[in-house]
């Protein structure tokens, strides 16, 4: 791809994934029309072409009730269902990399002006774009906003969508045409309707217009807290989250994270070992995070990645450091050539005091050998946690663990979008 090309982005089934909010909205639009509601391989086809078409051609409907039921549809759409979406993983960095590229960005969408503003902004890859060229009442057609998105005289010029309706419009536009098949169209009403080339992934798009172009580093994220913090369920709940804003998620945990670092994880958490010196112990989750921060976090994080590391460094600080009374200090020293400079970036503490820990552990399940020890061995892990909080504050999303899950999760997950998005710029 020449620089100052111009690439032009479909929105649905190309950058975001609305499937969810919008058969949600097609069944509405059924309902009140009095129609029977289709199968869901039937709906799908009715995502990406425009809607008074779909309306037609996939229901049956006359030009005047699929115009109705275009009402109907919308009345839906641009209030719940447009914020029932997914940006593809992969399309941040996709994005950022054409940008590097020096690329011009655009979207071409059939959507109307309102509910395309509001998902691009809602995800906040808006600013990746220099225009954004919608369908208004009269129009639809993608030739023509097509032909709207791009200045006079432009040079090299692409279009990238999943459907016939895009290929087509870019033919007629005479300009280059990649299909992707992650989307709503298959491989062959791509090829048919004229792709010159396909991509499988947002991965795949980089790689075809801008091979050379190495990709900015993603980002390093963990969490930490103690054994009964809910930590399981809010790592799972910010990978969905990360997933959902278009990050490519590594997740990984700490004892582990790599085929070595799991079957050190084993030696380390075996109820049997009870003879395991304090010492060993350090060492051993110090030779874990060495296999794991060479073979899983680094690659993934050069490759643009974002990993989710559950537990890293601060525990074994907390944990051995604080809890085994081995000293912060030494600890730190024992890991320096494990992670070899290789630090989160952010990460996300979920505070919680260590008896109400405790009293939830239990409730939980058999507990394993860490979490098998004293209450004073927990009491000194909480304190080493706020000491190391108080020594980088700016790395450290400290949430309080008490509430309840949703607004836990709400809130890591406001604040991590935020710090990510704000790292893009
Ligand atoms: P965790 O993965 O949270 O346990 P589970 O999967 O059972 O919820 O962590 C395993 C235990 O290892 C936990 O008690 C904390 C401990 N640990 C350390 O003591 N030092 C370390 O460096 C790490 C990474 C974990």
């Amino acid at each position: 791809m020449e620089q100052e090309a111009w690439v032009l982005f479909d929105l649905d089934g190309t950058l975001t994934r609305s499937e969810e909010g919008i058969m949600n909205s097609f069944r509405h639009a059924l309902r009140k029309m009095e129609y029977p509601e289709p199968d869901e391989a039937t709906l799908r086809k009715c995502i990406g072409p425009p809607l008074v078409w779909s309306f037609q051609n996939v229901a049956g409907m006359t030009e005047e009730q699929a115009l109705q039921a275009q009402e109907y549809y919308r009345e839906r759409y641009n209030t719940v269902g447009l914020l029932e979406n997914r940006v593809y993983p992969g399309v941040r960095m996709m994005l950022r990399t054409l940008r590097k590229a020096g690329a011009h960005l655009a979207v071409v969408t059939g959507k109307p002006s309102t509910p395309t503003e509001k998902i691009l902004a809602h995800f906040g890859i808006r600013r990746f774009f220099e225009k954004v060229v919608c369908a208004t009442d009269k129009s639809a057609d993608k030739e023509l906003l097509i032909r709207t998105a791009l200045p006079e005289n432009h040079g090299e010029a692409w279009m990238v969508g999943d459907r016939r309706f895009d290929m087509e419009g870019g033919v007629r536009a005479g300009i280059h045409t990649l299909g992707v098949t992650y989307g709503y169209g298959d491989e062959e009403e791509l090829r048919e309707s004229g792709a010159g080339k396909l991509a499988r992934s947002p991965r795949e798009i980089t790689e075809i217009l801008c091979p050379e172009v190495q990709p900015d580093p993603g980002a390093f994220l963990s969490m930490e807290g103690l054994d009964g913090s809910g930590k399981g369920t809010q790592v799972d709940r910010l990978r969905d989250t990360l997933d959902r804003f278009g990050y490519e998620v590594v997740l990984t945990r700490e004892p582990g994270g790599s085929p070595i670092s799991e079957k050190i994880r084993d030696i380390l958490l075996d109820r049997e070992n009870t003879a395991m010196e304090d010492v060993t112990e350090a060492l051993l989750y110090a030779a874990s995070r060495a296999q794991h921060v060479r073979e899983t976090i680094r690659p993934a994080v050069k490759a643009g990645k974002v990993i989710l590391c559950d537990r890293f460094l601060d525990s074994s600080v907390a944990y051995q450091g604080g809890g085994r009374q081995l000293g912060v200090d030494r600890i730190l020293a024992m890991n320096t050539p494990a992670v070899d400079g290789t630090q989160p970036d952010m990460t996300v503490y979920l505070d919680i005091n260590h008896r109400e820990a405790l009293r939830r552990r239990c409730a939980a399940s058999v507990p394993d050998r860490m979490e098998m020890e004293a209450d004073s061995f927990h009491a000194r892990v909480e304190e080493a946690y706020h000491q190391l909080i108080a020594r980088e504050p700016d790395r450290f999303i400290v949430v309080n663990a008490a509430k309840d899950r949703e607004e836990i999760a709400a809130e890591i997950a406001e604040q991590v979008i935020r710090r990510l998005t704000e790292a893009e710029q």
